[in-house]
Parts: structure tokens; sequence; C-alpha cells
């Protein structure tokens, strides 16, 4: 997509949020990388392994209420047989948040021993929290300590001192010191950032964006199509993207004056119900086409 490439990796930035990850890996036991289900391969930068190098990790799998199920237990097995913990949470509702804790106990369960057999019975455990925007982060850190997690834009620039937060007796969240920026290093990834929401609308053509995730979803998830917009399977066959985007405008009636179709207000509504799982719970990165996970 000839747009994407305007939408670039800030390496300069990157440089930066790794010093300051890397100088804050002594002051923490382990690191939860928050991911987005629905692109559990897409959402997670790929240079996070080096950098926080042997730190006991957990992923996890937040925005499970908009993921395909089925997939997400796949990723969460696959990641096990990678030997990486990982929950699947919701932070909307909060579910699955009762297992985080237990499961940061039992990834550090031979640390914890040794600190009791030191007589630091109770030492507090330190998490750093890490994940691209809009991964859920703040969700994640509000709802976990009842305290709101400062808002601070992540844009190129802007810095984002240490914050700790309580999440319990003895446990303690760090949040991500500086901005992890996902990173393009295939097309593929960038798109399905954009179809999600995670990158900034502004920068990317929506009506090209809409027709290519409708071509996506017209061969991978038809049914959900089909029952959205009212479209039987034949009348898809054979369109291109933009066919399709105009197909939908017309069966919802969105017209101009002078009756053309309103192709941007249609591919404004794809990309909404897309992105609010209108459209179904559906995942876009396949555990099976990821077997070597990049956590
Ligand atoms: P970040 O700090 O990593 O950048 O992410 P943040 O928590 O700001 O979440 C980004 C968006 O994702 C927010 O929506 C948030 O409500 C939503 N979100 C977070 N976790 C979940 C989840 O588990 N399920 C669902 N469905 N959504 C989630 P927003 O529209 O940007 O803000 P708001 O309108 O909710 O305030």
């Amino acid at each position: 997509m000839e747009e994407m490439k305007t939408i670039q990796w800030f390496p300069g930035h990157m440089t930066k949020t790794k010093r300051k990850i890397e100088s804050q890996l002594k002051l923490i036991d382990a690191v939860a990388i928050l991911l987005d289900a629905r692109v559990p391969y897409s959402s997670c930068n790929p240079d996070l392994r080096s950098i926080i190098n042997n730190k006991p990790r957990i992923a996890v799998l937040n925005k499970c209420d908009m993921a395909d199920p089925s997939e997400t237990k796949k990723w969460i097995a696959l990641l096990k047989e990678k030997g990486i913990a990982a929950i699947a949470l919701d932070c909307k509702t909060g579910k699955g948040l009762n297992t985080f804790i237990p499961t940061v106990k039992n990834v550090l369960s031979d640390k914890i021993a040794a600190w009791n057999a030191k007589g630091m019975t109770g030492r507090t455990i330190k998490v750093m929290v890490v994940g691209i925007p809009n991964v859920g982060k703040s969700s994640f850190i509000n709802r976990m300590s009842k305290q709101n997690r400062a808002k601070v834009e992540d844009r190129p620039g802007v810095t984002r001192g240490n914050q700790w937060f309580t999440i319990g007796k003895g446990f303690d969240l760090l949040d991500t010191p500086g901005v992890l920026w996902p990173k393009f290093d295939d097309q593929a990834v960038g798109e399905k950032l954009a179809y999600i929401g995670s990158v900034k609308d502004d920068v990317v053509d929506t009506e090209t964006l809409a027709a290519r995730l409708l071509v996506y979803l017209r061969d991978h998830h038809i049914h959900s199509v089909c029952t959205r917009y009212k479209l039987e399977r034949e009348e898809m066959t054979g369109l291109q993207g933009y066919e399709l985007l105009s197909l939908i405008g017309k069966k919802r009636g969105m017209l101009m004056s002078g009756g053309e179709i309103n192709t941007e207000r249609a591919a404004a509504t794809v990309l909404d119900e897309f992105r609010s799982a209108v459209l179904g719970k559906i995942t876009l990165d396949k555990a099976v086409d990821y077997p070597n996970v990049r956590i």
C-alpha cells in the first residue's frame, strides 16, 4: 500500500526507549508484554526480545473480547509451547485480570523461593509493562492499580517519566519508560495495525485501507461480510476492493447529491465496524502462520 510508506517507525526515538528500558531492567523482576489479541504477532515490536534480554516475560493478549476465541487459545498454546507464559485479557470488562498476578508469581516461583530462603519473604515483585501504542496499557494499568495512568500522547518527542503503580500488597507495575513504537518490518504488519486502528487514519488513505480490508474479509471471513451488509456471496465474487466498497455504500444507501456512492463514508463505516468487532471477532494474525513467535 503506497500510503503506508509515510508511516514510519522512528528509529531515533526507539533508540531512546531502548536505552530507557535497558536502564530500568535492574529494578524489575519480569516484563509484561501487552499485545493486541487480534494481531499478537504484528503488535509485538521484534526488537523487544533483545532489549529485555533474559528477563522473565509474560505475554498478555489484551482485547480478547474482539479476537476469535479459538485463535486466542491457539496463540496461548503456541506461546506456552515456546516457554512463554501467556494470558488472555479483556480490559474493557476486566475479564482475565485476576489471572495476572498468579501467572507472574508462577513465572517467578524459583526467584520467590530463593527470596524466601534468604528471609526476604514478602519482597515486592516489580513488573515492567511494555507494549506498542493502543494495545491497552493505560486500561490495564488503571484497572489493575485503580489509579490513573497519566495521559501522555504517544508521539515522537514526548517523554514519559518513570511511573510506578501498586497493584496489590507487594506487587508493583512500572509503566513503559518511553514509547515503544511498532515496527513495520513487512508491509502486512503495517496494514494490519492500520486495520485495527493502531495507526492513525490521518496518515493512511481510509478508502484504500477499507478496500484492502474488504478483499481480505471477503476472502477469509465472507460470512461476516454477508451477514453484516446483507450481501450474497456471489455478489462479491471477483470484485476489486474499491468495487466492494461501492457495493456496501450502495447497499447502505450512502449516496451523495447527484446519486454517486459516498465511498468515503462507506470506508469509515467498514473500518469502524471492523475495529469495534461489529463485523465479528476476527483475529488477523493466525498462530499457525507464526510458528517462530518473536516475543
Ligand atoms: P495504550 O495505553 O496502550 O495506548 O492503550 P489504551 O489503554 O489507551 O487503550 C486504547 C483503546 O483500546 C481505548 O479505546 C481502550 O478503551 C481500548 N481497550 C483497551 N483494552 C481493551 C479491551 O480489552 N477490549 C476492548 N474492546 N477495548 C480495549 P479508545 O476508544 O481509544 O478510548 P475510550 O473511548 O475507551 O476511552
